[in-house]
Formats: structure tokens, C-alpha cells, sequence
């Protein structure tokens, strides 16, 4: 069903390739960006896309950045067409821990319609839906009055921290294009798919904390000192009220009213609270009072507690009292939170509430700014909303209809993809997302995979869209 070699037909016949032998080829390359280790799966992922977009007749371009580079890759040179960047990542999170998988990670295997392995939902499945989408569409089509540029990064998963400066030499040429479109959100179920209106943005960073010089006997001096770790548990209780919502000063100044077609547009998503609760396997919820999980999840913003250490953690007991223990926390942010300003609130309340006899450090990791585009024909559409991205959401809305049976919902998302927001800062251009991962897909997790006939069906719309909006030109 899902050979979609050209069988001697069209110019471009024997261009096309199969997207699930090639997928399977992507994934195999082992391209964990955070992971020094895995460099060479990384290189092996770049070359693989790279060929892979040469052989479908498109001109890329290896950009060197500090760390991994990006792919530019061209097709359509006449300047008065329209032009869309397709914006995907190659590189995938560590697969640990290794022994909870079925089949090993980067070994793809398919099982029930499901091909399984590390990234093959973020982000090189659907990356492969958009790549094949356009191969097939060219295929047919090879004079499409269309200017297309894949723009792929490798960095995606550690926080792009060389895409901004990339963005910024880049800007000439790239702020030319009219949107950029991209799957790398999700759905709820193949039944309902969503274009994401929005993503959430994050401020992550540790805090080291020190008691003692060294460890210390707990008989021959517990009863003296505050325990490190008393000290940064407390601390970090103290971070949430009882009622769920985050407790630092000012947190949620800037969060803005979510406007009401918002809120309309989640009711038709008919989210089930039980289920999502079996789901997830916990004994109930505990979300920011006042909202829903549904609505927490795209409208509220978060401080969470990713990793904790201190003292001893081997077998056995152990009677001491630990010189040090840390912590590391991430703030989810929603539209109009300024992370900088989130960082400054939370170190500010890290220094006020921790106890002045133990010492701390607060080290930085990366941020990401919120990322807001609202669709054509609604309330806060802006008025001069670009034409081209206008019709961008509409092609999409009559191509999902088609093709899933069902028109897509506008929602935002509770996961963040940073370069989003930087795109629109530094070049101007909103993003069109089509969400293709599903609740099970297992983004992050052992066991990932990516749903075959989503795949399918993804193709055909990223073909329909791509057709509509070469034929505003
Ligand atoms: N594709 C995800 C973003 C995502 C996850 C969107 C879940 C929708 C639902 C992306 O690759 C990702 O994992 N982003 C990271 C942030 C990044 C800076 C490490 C995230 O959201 O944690
Ligand atoms: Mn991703």
C-alpha cells in the first residue's frame, strides 16, 4: 500500500522513493544531539537527509554552525512565487534506558502498523512525511510554480543553540519566504487532528547547594547542621502553593486572557479526564486550580522538578549526612511570559527563601519564548495578517477535512519547539503547524514509534497544500 515509486510515469520517474525504506534508513543513523558520542550518527543523519533531498532535484547547502550543521535545501528560483521553508529537526533524544525497549532503538522495526524506533515521531517521521509529500508532489508536478527550502536543524533537542545566530546571517534570504510549515506537535487521535495555534515556552536551570565540606557521620554530627538536602526540599516545596499554581512572585503577571473561539475550539475536543487519567496512571489529578487538565496543558504555565540528587543512593543503608544536593527545574511558559524575566523571578525566590547557612550556585540552561499564530477569520486575527499564510491555514483546513474525514481543531500545545518563536523574531514569518504524533507514539520514551497510516495520510495533505498555495502564483 505504501509503495510510492514512480512506475515509469512523469519526467521525474524513478525519483521517488519509498517512505518507510527510507525512514527506516534515517533512523538507523543514531543522531543524538545532546551526546557527544553519538557524532557520528549525527554526521550519518545530515548526509542521509542531504542525499536523500539531492536525489528529489532540490540544491542543499551544508551550513556550518558551531555545533551541527543546518541543511538549506532550494527548489523554484522565480521570486514572484510563493515560497514556503519546511522546517524539520534531524537529531533525537538519547534512547535510555536501553532494556525498556522491545526492539532495539535505532534497529527500526515495524510492528501493527507502527514503525518503531528512536525518532521516528520527533522528528524524522514526520520530517519524511513532509520530504516524501513534496518528492511525490514534484514527482507529478515538476514545473510547480512553488519555491520551496527545507530548513533542518540538529540541535532541536538540546535547544537550538546555534540556530539563532544561523537565523540572524541567514535573514536576507530566508525572511523572503511568506511561512514556514512544519510538523513536529501532535494529535489527540488519527480521528482529530489539530494545527497548533501555540507553544509553550521554557526556562530550565539547576541549583547546586552545599552543607559541609564533605560528607559527615550522622551520629558523630547529626543534630548540628542543616542537612543540604532539608534545605533545597524545602526550598523547592515552597515553590508551589497547595492549590497547584506556582508560588514565586509575579509568575503569572503577563499571562494573558485566552480569547474565547480558544476555549470553544478545546470543548469540541471532547477530552475525557477519566481516560486521560488511566492514561497517564495516576490516582488523580492535580492541576492548577480553577482549569481543567486540557486547559492547563495550553493555557497555564508550569514549574517542574526534572531531577534530584544528594546523599547517598547505592544499597544498603548509609548513615551520613551528604555534603551536597541539587536540583533541576523547568518552567513551561504560555503566550507573553518573557523567559528572562521568569528566570529572574525564580533565581530572585531561590535566594530569598534559601537558608543562609548552606551555600547555592543556580546554574543557566537554555531558554525558549512562547509562540502564539492565530488562524485566519477569528477575533484576534491580526489585520494584516499576510494573504499567503492566510490561505496557508485555509488549504490546510480543506486538505485535513479530506483526507482524515474530519476538519482539524486549532489548539495550542503544551510542549515547546523554541526555534518557532525565534523564526517569527528574527525573519517575520509565522509557522503553520500540522500536528502528526500521537499520545502513544512515546516522544521521549522507550518504545517510540510513529503510526504508518498518519504518515500516509500526512503525505497527502502536506501534497494538497503544497498544490494550493503554488497556485495563488
Ligand atoms: N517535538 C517536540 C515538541 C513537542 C513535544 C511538541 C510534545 C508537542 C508535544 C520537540 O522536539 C521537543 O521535544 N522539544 C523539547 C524542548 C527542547 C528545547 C528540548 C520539549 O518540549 O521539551
Ligand atoms: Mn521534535
Amino acid at each position: 500500500m505504501f509503495r510510492l515509486a514512480a512506475q515509469g510515469e512523469g519526467v521525474l520517474a524513478g525519483l521517488m522513493f519509498d517512505p518507510v525504506e527510507k525512514l527506516k534508513e534515517f533512523v538507523r543513523h543514531q543522531s543524538v544531539s545532546t551526546d557527544p558520542a553519538f557524532a557520528d550518527g549525527m554526521v550519518g543523519a545530515k548526509d542521509f537527509v542531504s542525499e536523500l533531498l539531492e536525489s528529489i532535484d532540490f540544491n542543499v547547502e551544508v551550513v556550518k554552525t558551531d555545533l551541527y550543521p543546518v541543511i538549506l535545501a532550494t527548489r523554484g528560483e522565480d521570486p514572484s512565487w510563493p515560497h514556503v521553508i519546511i522546517y524539520g529537526h534531524y537529531d533525537v533524544q538519547p534512547a535510555d534506558p536501553l532494556d525498556l525497549w522491545e526492539s532495539p532503538a535505532f534497529e527500526p522495526e515495524i510492528r501493527d502498523g507502527r514503525i518503531y524506533g528512536r525518532g521516528t515521531a520527533d522528528n524524522k517521521g514526520p520530517l519524511m512525511t513532509h520530504i516524501a509529500a513534496v518528492g511525490h508532489l514534484l514527482e507529478k508536478e515538476p514545473d510547480l510554480p512553488l519555491r520551496i527550502t527545507f530548513m533542518l536543524e540538529g540541535e532541536e533537542e538540546m535547544g537550538s543553540p546555534s540556530f539563532p545566530k544561523f537565523l540572524a546571517e541567514y535573514k536576507e534570504r530566508l525572511s523572503e519566504a511568506d511561512l514556514v510549515f512544519l510538523s513536529d506537535t501532535g494529535i489527540p487521535s488519527e480521528d482529530q487532528v489539530v494545527i497548533t495555534c501555540g507553544l509553550r515556552g521554557l526556562v530550565l536551570c539547576e541549583v547546586h547547594v552545599t552543607g559541609s565540606k564533605s560528607d559527615l557521620h550522622s551520629g558523630l554530627h547529626g543534630g548540628v547542621l542543616r542537612n543540604p538536602i532539608q534545605a533545597l526540599t524545602e526550598l523547592c516545596a515552597s515553590l508551589h502553593k497547595p492549590n497547584s499554581w506556582v508560588d514565586i512572585p509575579g509568575f503569572y503577571d503577563d499571562v494573558l486572557d485566552v480569547e474565547q473561539w480558544e476555549k470553544d475550539e478545546l470543548k469540541k475536543l471532547g477530552g475525557d479526564t477519566e481516560s486521560y487519567r488511566e492514561f497517564l496512571g495516576i490516582q488523580k489529578f492535580h492541576t492548577a486550580e480553577g482549569f481543567d487538565p486540557f486547559e492547563a496543558i495550553r493555557f497555564m504555565p508550569t514549574l517542574d522538578f526534572n531531577g534530584i540528587g544528594g546523599g547517598y543512593q547505592g544499597a544498603g543503608a548509609k548513615t551520613v549526612i551528604p555534603s551536597k544536593a541539587m536540583v533541576k527545574i523547568s518552567c513551561r511558559l504560555v503566550a507573553n511570559q518573557d523567559p528572562d524575566k521568569i528566570r529572574q523571578q525564580l533565581y530572585q525566590t531561590i535566594r530569598d527563601r534559601m537558608p543562609d547557612d548552606v551555600t547555592f550556585e543556580i546554574i543557566d540552561d537554555h531558554s525558549g519564548v512562547p509562540y502564539v499564530v492565530v488562524p485566519p477569520d477569528r477575533t484576534n486575527t491580526p489585520v494584516d495578517q499576510s494573504p499567503v499564510l492566510a490561505d496557508a491555514f485555509r488549504a490546510l483546513d480543506v486538505a485535513v477535512a479530506d483526507v482524515f474525514g474530519k476538519p482539524p481543531l486549532y489548539l495550542r500545545e503544551g510542549g515547546s519547539v523554541p526555534i518557532i518563536a525565534d523564526i517569527k523574531k528574527v525573519l517575520g514569518l509565522e509557522s503553520v503547524m500540522l500536528g502528526l504524533f500521537l499520545p502513544e507514539d512515546n516522544l521521549h520514551a522507550p518504545n517510540e514509534s510513529f503510526k504508518l497510516s498518519v504518515m500516509e495520510r500526512g503525505m497527502k495533505v502536506g501534497e494538497q497544500v503544497l498544490r494550493q498555495l503554488a497556485n495563488r502564483s
